[in-house]
């Protein structure tokens, strides 16, 4: 693979995804949305830290990154020739980019998530979801694609179209080069990222973390999603939960643009992920705002969790 002298690993994601066989319009796609993170990395770095004076779906501030970094993906995708439709966090409705659906993807995405962590210099990440055709409101099982952008020290991304996940990082030319390939999920894990407050967990949510932490599992939390999910990735091993709260029996987190694809990749890793009653990837949708509650990760710790839930709820 690759030129003379060219590792696997000096591999582009283009080059890697033309290698990969994957369909011609998707690596478009793909490349598209790499493309757009080079501007939205530029502003994380040096963009006004402030509000923009508008708020999202879920009644959320907007920062200006926010809305910037909405636009800049918007934009990439409209022209991109291979979308229908597209629906993000930031925007309140499904925006149709082309009215012939046939051989195009739609896309739902959240443009920078854990935005609020940018002030305080924590990694933030885009998130990414694809469905062929038109309809962005089918259950994640259908995605044909995922992927996600880490804006970290090092800026990284990884993706899934059906075949193993993959990381690739950016180098000095701003190109993002082959990381490491298939990555793999142990089905038991030794980190534990709990999001929500501990007051508000139900007995079987305690119950599930006094399991991890009679393991051995040290926590590891850092409050985004995306560095959050990362880590278990990467570090092959864990469980992220945002459970459903006393208070919020939904949990905070959004099916569409947070849940569908990071269920896709930890599922193509080995992994599990799920409501603590259910496959996240076998939600039905109902609108573009559905929350759910989440546990993600290695797949005998999903069960565990999903087992003290039954029993104790
Ligand atoms: O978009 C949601 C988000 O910022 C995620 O990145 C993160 O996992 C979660 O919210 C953190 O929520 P909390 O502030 O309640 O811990
Ligand atoms: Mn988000």
């Amino acid at each position: 693979m690759g030129e003379p002298g060219q590792t696997k690993f000096q591999t582009g994601l283009r080059r890697y995804l033309r290698e990969m066989e994957v369909d011609r319009d998707l690596t478009r796609l793909i490349c598209e949305i790499a493309n757009a993170s080079k501007y939205i990395i530029n502003s994380i770095r040096t963009g006004d830290l402030g509000v923009a004076g508008t708020s999202n779906l879920y009644g959320e501030d907007q920062l200006a990154l926010d809305v910037l970094s909405d636009r800049i993906i918007r934009k990439r995708l409209s022209h991109s020739g291979v979308v229908a439709n597209m629906v993000s966090e930031e925007t309140p409705e499904i925006v149709s980019v082309s009215t012939d659906v046939e051989g195009k993807y739609s896309v739902a995405f959240d443009p920078l998530d854990g935005s609020s962590l940018v002030d305080v210099n924590l990694a933030v990440g885009t998130i990414v979801s694809i469905y062929e055709g038109g309809n962005v409101l089918q259950p994640g099982r259908n995605q044909v694609a995922a992927m996600y952008i880490l804006y970290g020290p090092r800026t990284t991304l990884v993706y899934s179209s059906g075949d193993g996940v993959h990381e690739f990082a950016m180098n000095q030319l701003m190109e993002y080069t082959l990381v490491q390939e298939n990555l793999q999920m142990a089905p038991k894990g030794t980190i534990y990222s709990p999001g929500g407050q501990r007051n508000l967990y139900t007995p079987g949510i305690e119950k599930f973390v006094s399991y991890m932490e009679q393991n051995g599992a040290k926590l590891r939390y850092s409050g985004g999603f995306v560095p959050d999910i990362n880590q278990i990735l990467v570090k092959g091993q864990g469980v992220f939960m945002y459970p459903h709260l006393q208070d919020k029996p939904m949990g905070k987190l959004r099916v569409l643009y947070e849940l569908n694809p990071m269920a896709y990749l930890i599922e193509q890793a080995g992994g599990a992920a799920s409501t603590g009653r259910g496959r996240i990837l076998d939600l039905e949708p109902q609108g573009i705002d559905d929350r759910a509650p989440v546990f993600i990760g290695s797949k005998e710790d999903v069960a565990m969790a999903e087992r003290f839930i039954a029993e104790a709820g």
